[in-house]
């Protein structure tokens, strides 16, 4: 497993779920990796499991990331992939509504803060650190919330909204400079990692609930994060040579059809 030999790999968000999956995938295929997050114990040891090193990182934080440009001053991949729905908690009653009606303008920034803002932060130090490698690949973790409307959860799917877009501009930037710096998204959905916790609660009603939300899903499955692991290490490899400004949606089939979709 050499595909990312000798490449060194930032991921944010990497302390559990789909940014764990990825960083594992990374070091596997022989990367040396940088495990971020604002979760220190879970970073910390997810980077001792896998032979990399942990640094703190609030994407959202303009101070943090100028932290990491000089401990990392450059590097071959920046996979952008902490995020967060608005619907963490803890809170003290029921989450705060996140619909265009409801919610609160505190609410709408936060989450965008933390998606938009940490993606284009993340891009723009990925830009300066591979400036005067050989090539580079900026990962954007989308989903599938970015290319649809989601009316319960309307700032999470404007963001991603906006990441999908932003990938683009920086794709067609660097290739304009005439850098060899690739830049594309990933659009999972429905993919069974701890953000789905505050969604799915506990209890006897558990798997029923599973089972209703993956029930409109044509491959009636959730995804696992190894799965989208596996597509940003295609996009991070140099099997992708090519591919710039492209976006990948895993997602076991919901965007290949519609609600309308007739059955058969
Ligand atoms: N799970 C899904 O079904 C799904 C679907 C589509 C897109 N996504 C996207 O994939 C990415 C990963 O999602 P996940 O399901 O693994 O989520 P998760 O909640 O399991 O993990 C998110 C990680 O990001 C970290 N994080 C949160 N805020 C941060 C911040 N400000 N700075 C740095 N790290 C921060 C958390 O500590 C956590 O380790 C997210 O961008 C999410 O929007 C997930």
């Amino acid at each position: 497993m050499t595909r990312l030999t000798g490449k060194i790999a930032l991921v944010t968000g990497a302390a559990r779920g789909i940014g764990a999956a990825i960083a594992r995938a990374f070091a596997n295929e022989g990367a040396q990796v940088i495990v971020t997050d604002v979760d220190v114990a879970g970073g910390t040891a997810l980077a001792r499991e896998i032979g990399g090193v942990f640094h703190h990182l609030d994407v959202a934080s303009e101070a943090d990331w100028d932290r990491i440009a000089k401990a990392v001053p450059a590097l071959d991949i920046v996979v952008n992939n902490a995020g967060i729905t608005g619907f963490e908690g803890p809170f003290d009653g029921p989450p705060p509504p996140q619909d265009p009606e409801n919610a609160s303008l505190a609410d709408w920034r936060r989450v965008h803060a933390v998606n938009l803002d940490g993606t284009f932060l993340g891009c723009r130090y990925a830009i300066g650190a591979m400036r005067d490698r050989d090539a580079g690949s900026i990962v954007n973790i989308s989903s599938r919330s970015g290319l649809v409307g989601i009316p319960a959860a309307a700032a999470y799917a404007s963001s991603k909204a906006a990441v999908r877009n932003h990938t683009k501009s920086v794709a067609l930037y660097c290739a304009g400079q005439g850098l060899n710096i690739r830049c594309n998204s990933i659009h999972p959905a429905a993919v069974m990692t701890p953000m789905w916790e505050p969604m799915l609660g506990d209890g006897p009603d558990r798997a029923k609930r599973e089972a209703a939300m993956v029930a409109d899903t044509p491959m009636r499955r959730f995804g696992r994060p190894e799965e989208v692991a596996a597509l940003a290490v295609l996009l991070a490899s140099d099997e992708a040579a090519y591919m710039t400004g492209a976006e990948l949606t895993i997602d076991g089939g919901i965007l290949a059809g519609s609600a309308a979709t007739p059955g058969g």
